[in-house]
């Protein structure tokens, strides 16, 4: 979900529905706002998108005032209906509360309220917080600032909340646990959100608050910020932000996705820009080379992700078996955590996530680094929580990633990778000088090819034409592009809401088979490099059972033409760097199904950016 807030001197309303159209990418069920304006609280809230609330807004209040909170939900208690939406009230209607994440123990509180009289009008736990705020208030008859200090010290989950008391119209109370919160700073002014994107253009400075820490933001005074726990005073560190508004705008394409997708050959240079040294030979990360023992005499690397992170994951995999003879375990965090995993100190494991924020992630680091394990992260938003928790890491400089389908970050989270697992290689003389010299000037090579394999737009969208109305997809891949073919499905289902599923391609004879005829359309990724043989025979096999076939091949490849319906052509690279070719036909396969189905690219229907529930 997406929060902003605004207190300060210009009118609050439009910098809050910016805002949350920047962080509409975080959820988009329902929006809400709640402004203050002479003694009064005006609320208006709704299912639907950002544009949806804008039109209730114009029916249902006046838009005046300089100070209120904004809200984009995902639903997590409670469908996605006008009540369910954020802001809410409490029972006296003197506090509007905005939240992210969730109260685990909503239950019992809810039921002590009950009984002491309190009524709900939705099904969410946030409407149970906001009240017990009020009853705290009420009974020790203190300043909102200690009623919710007080408040969450009894609340187990997760939280980013920003809560206002309109008998006390010139602070705005926030504090979080588990979801992320920013707070710009402005002259005279404070801008509360998710992110920063909704207020870079007033001012770049910026405090995060970190886990159990919240703040006052208070008009005319200076910013407090304390730990809930034992209400100790933090010194608030500011920081310069990075982004600009040409970053998080759309810039001439139809949807963040296409744009994020044509980005890919820059922010792939950008992440290797200083790093990688071909000419000398070198990779020069520091959080690598601080730690660089940690690494070698690891027993082991586990690698924990959701999602598309959980992909590049798997590609590490093979790279780093391969370059660096380190055994790799995949886990999807959510299954490491709840299983009682044997980790120790000899284990090194590297967690995968473009937001930095995921729930399920950043708990599967707690529970490595309880274990005495070594963590590394690598993470895409600077100063994201996973960033903050891991021992060591390394970012993806991919830039804002707003499109939910995960494009730009998933190839630079592999370029990340591919540059620890050859510097490993270096260190532990595992591959050849000739070989790791290769792979080193070849990586330079990757933008100029990723920009060469963007050219297969037109063929995509062409292939997009003759199967956008189909029900099924299979993606098939062996090796280094097994991953791929699931996150060629992956794409696909979460943005046109076929039904996709990738397989390594020998296994396909083991079940996906049944389901060939010819309706099906396979995609089958086939480059020149690794296993091309077993592929062309498993091209037959589907072929026999008139499975309609596109095929993503190397340039000039003739072989798999004549048995293919369809091929897109990328440019040759070594089997090891392949998946960032292969990846972008997929890409923009998917792109164009969902834009020619009338599909949301951007934001597809129930599905989030940042998952900051279990
Ligand atoms: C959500 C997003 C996916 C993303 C996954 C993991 O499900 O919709 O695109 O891959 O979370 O996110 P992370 O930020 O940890 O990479």
């Amino acid at each position: 979900c997406g929060i902003v807030g605004y207190i300060g001197h210009r009118e609050a309303y439009p910098i809050i529905i910016k805002g949350l159209k920047r962080l509409e990418y975080r959820g988009y069920d329902s929006a809400g706002v709640v402004l203050y304006d002479e003694k009064d609280l005006k609320l208006s809230k709704t299912k639907g998108k950002v544009s949806d609330l804008e039109e209730r807004v114009a029916k249902e209040i006046s838009t005046k005032g300089t100070i209120g909170i904004g809200h984009t939900r995902w639903a997590t208690h409670g469908v996605p209906n006008d009540v369910n939406s954020h802001p809410h009230l409490s029972n006296s209607g003197n506090l509007a509360i905005i939240h992210n994440g969730i109260i685990e123990n909503y239950e019992p509180l809810k039921k002590e309220l009950i009984k002491r009289g309190y009524t709900f009008k939705s099904d969410t736990d946030t409407e149970v917080l906001v009240n017990l705020i009020e009853e705290v208030q009420k009974n020790e008859n203190i300043k909102l600032g200690k009623a919710v200090q007080i408040a969450l010290n009894q609340v187990v989950g997760a939280y980013a909340i920003c809560v206002f008391d309109k008998q006390k119209p010139d602070e705005i109370v926030v504090a979080r646990l588990g979801s992320p919160l920013a707070i710009g700073i402005g002259e005279n002014e404070f801008f509360i959100a998710s992110d920063a994107s909704p207020f870079i253009e007033y001012t770049s400075n910026a405090i995060y608050l970190e886990d159990e820490e919240m703040a006052i933001v208070r008009l005319n005074k200076d910013l407090k910020i304390r730990k809930i726990k034992d209400d100790s005073l933090v010194d608030p560190y500011i920081q310069e932000l990075q982004m600009n508004l040409e970053q998080i705008e759309k810039g001439g394409y139809d949807h963040f996705m296409m744009k994020e997708i044509y980005e890919q050959p820059n922010v792939i240079k950008d992440t290797y820009r200083g790093r990688l040294h071909a000419n000398e030979g070198l990779i020069k990360m520091a959080g690598i080379e601080d730690n660089i023992d940690k690494f070698i005499n690891a027993q082991r690397i586990l690698i924990v992700a959701c999602g598309t992170s959980w992909h590049a994951g798997l590609v590490a995999e093979y790279i780093f078996e391969e370059f660096a003879r380190i055994p790799v375990e995949v886990e999807y965090a959510s299954e490491f955590r709840y299983r009682n995993p044997i980790i120790g100190d000899k284990d090194v494991l590297i967690a995968i996530s473009q937001s930095g924020e995921t729930a399920d992630t950043l708990a599967a680091i707690k529970l490595a680094k309880e274990k005495g394990a070594f963590v590394f992260g690598v993470c895409n938003v600077v100063g994201s929580s996973i960033s903050r928790e891991t021992h060591a890491g390394a970012y993806t400089h991919a830039g804002p990633e707003i499109g939910v389908a995960s494009t730009k970050a998933f190839t630079t989270q592999i370029t990340v990778l591919t540059m620890i697992a050859l510097r490993l290689a270096k260190a532990k003389g595992t591959l050849s000088i000739s070989d790791y010299h290769r792979y080193l000037s070849e990586l330079e090579t990757i933008p100029e090819k990723v920009s060469e394999a963007l050219h297969t737009n037109d063929s995509a969208k062409a292939i997009a034409t003759v199967f956008k109305d189909a029900t099924n997809f299979l993606y098939l891949g062996r090796g280094y592009n097994f991953p791929v073919a699931l996150e060629g499905a992956l794409k696909l289902k979460e943005i046109s809401y076929i039904h996709a599923e990738g397989y390594p391609a020998a296994e396909m004879k083991h079940g996906p088979i049944a389901l060939i005829d010819e309706q099906m359309p396979v995609v089958v990724i086939a480059p020149k490099q690794g296993h091309y043989d077993k592929v062309v025979s498993n091209i037959q096999e589907i072929k026999s059972r008139s499975g309609k076939i596109i095929a993503v091949v190397t340039k000039g490849d003739e072989q798999v033409r004549a048995l293919a319906d369809h091929v897109i052509e990328i440019p040759e690279t070594s089997d090891a760097m392949s998946p960032l070719l292969t990846t972008i036909p997929l890409q923009l396969l998917s792109y164009h199904i969902a834009v020619m189905r009338g599909c949301n690219v951007d934001q597809p229907r129930n599905l989030a950016k940042s998952v900051t529930v279990e």
